[in-house]
């Protein structure tokens, strides 16, 4: 889904070597470009995790608007031991987005991702059928999520996917979406799901596939 480079984009070991060098890259879109549809849903007091950090300048852009309760997970050990000693004014936690067994429940106001379920589904064939093992991470995933997000929480995910192959999989875990699309050229999307809120179908519709399978 992400290029035809041949790089496994859903293996950790992958992602350590990769931050073994690399400094810093964007996935999707720097932060300018839609730093007005998540900052307009966060207050500075919120507890805020990015899951899939990578070495993004996203939690620094947030730090840098005044949003310092910041806590930024990803499975690669190399980039959270590495981030944990040079950004000791935030929380680096080496967990799996798939369980994040080491967030408490209902912790925090606020969660992050931004391409970070694309590397889940890197490996996919089609974007109109995911493997089983696919459904499954991304349905742990999701429900990951709404384990650690206090009630009335919200998930923001920043993504490259279109929604006709996104929002049938929030529906069908019972998330609830609103969709804005931003971006010069290329489009992006930012989808914001509010845990405790049931999806309005009918807002929806538009963006629902029958499945022929
Ligand atoms: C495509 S990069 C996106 C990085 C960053 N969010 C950005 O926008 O630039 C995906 C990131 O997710 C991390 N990641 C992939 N699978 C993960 C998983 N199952 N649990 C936690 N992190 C994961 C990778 O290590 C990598 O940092």
């Amino acid at each position: 889904m992400f290029d035809r480079s041949g790089n496994d984009y859903t293996s950790k070991t992958y992602w350590d070597s990769r931050f073994e060098t690399e400094e810093t890259f964007e996935w999707v879109a720097d932060f300018k470009q839609f730093s007005a549809l998540l900052t307009s849903e966060l207050k500075p007091t919120d507890k805020i995790l990015q899951i899939g950090c990578g070495n993004s300048k996203l939690c620094f852009e947030l730090a840098n608007l005044g949003f310092t309760q910041l806590t930024n997970v990803d499975f690669s050990s190399v980039l959270i031991d590495k981030y944990a000693v040079k950004y000791p004014e935030m929380a680096w936690i080496c967990d799996d987005m798939r369980s994040l067994e080491h967030i408490p429940d209902d912790s925090f106001d606020v969660v992050i991702e931004k391409a970070t379920i694309e590397s889940l589904l890197a490996k996919e064939k089609s974007v109109w059928t995911f493997s089983d093992s696919a459904q499954a991470d991304l349905r742990s995933t999701l429900a990951a999520i709404r384990r650690v997000l206090k009630p009335g929480g919200i998930f923001i995910s920043i993504s490259f996917t279109p929604p006709y192959f996104r929002v049938n999989y929030l529906v069908e875990q019972e998330w609830d979406v609103d969709v804005s699309e931003f971006g010069d050229g290329f489009h992006f999307y930012c989808y914001k799901m509010r845990k405790g809120l049931k999806p309005d179908l009918d807002k929806l519709e538009r963006f629902l596939r029958v499945n022929k399978n």
